[in-house]
């Protein structure tokens, strides 16, 4: 596999992963697991960049950012998934594939989580498997580019 260069992107209070809901959200911190996402990324041929921001703009231009450099995006936007049209558009704009991705199962949750804005312009969805669904993200991400030649 050629190298990849991948944006892993999170957005509102995922900085606080560890202590916050740590029965919905796991144990381990952000930190912790983009370290061992950057090592997984490493034995697939893939440099991975990281940003975490609870500012949606940041997030937009994190986006904007990636069409230069980028072949994908891991993408947990957190609340805005269930929110924000602008992210929506951000996605589509950059013509980047894009996996959505949750540690937790949105869909056994409270119904506001049931809906996502970004899903139908994403190239999927991991939802579910804690702290694993990033690398499953990553991996899913990988074999598309691998896949499509892109
Ligand atoms: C989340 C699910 C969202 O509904 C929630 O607002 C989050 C985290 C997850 O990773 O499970 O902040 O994206």
């Amino acid at each position: 596999m050629s190298d990849r260069r991948v944006l892993v992107l999170n957005g509102p209070n995922l900085n606080l992963l560890g202590t916050r809901e740590p029965e919905i959200y796991g144990s381990e911190s952000l930190a912790e697991i983009i370290d061992r996402l950057t090592v997984a990324g490493r034995e697939l041929g893939c440099e991975i960049r990281h940003l975490q921001s609870n500012a949606e703009g940041a997030l937009i231009d994190a986006i904007h950012d990636a069409m230069s450099w980028a072949d994908g995006v891991v993408f947990n936007a957190g609340g805005y998934t269930h929110t924000s049209v602008a992210l929506r558009d951000a996605i589509s704009a950059c013509r980047l594939p894009v996996v959505e991705t949750h540690l937790s199962n949105v869909h056994a949750r409270e119904e506001f989580r049931h809906r996502s804005l970004l899903a139908p312009v994403c190239l999927g969805v991991v939802a579910g498997f804690g702290s694993d669904g990033y690398r499953i993200a990553l991996t899913g991400l990988l074999n598309h580019l691998e896949r499509t030649g892109s």
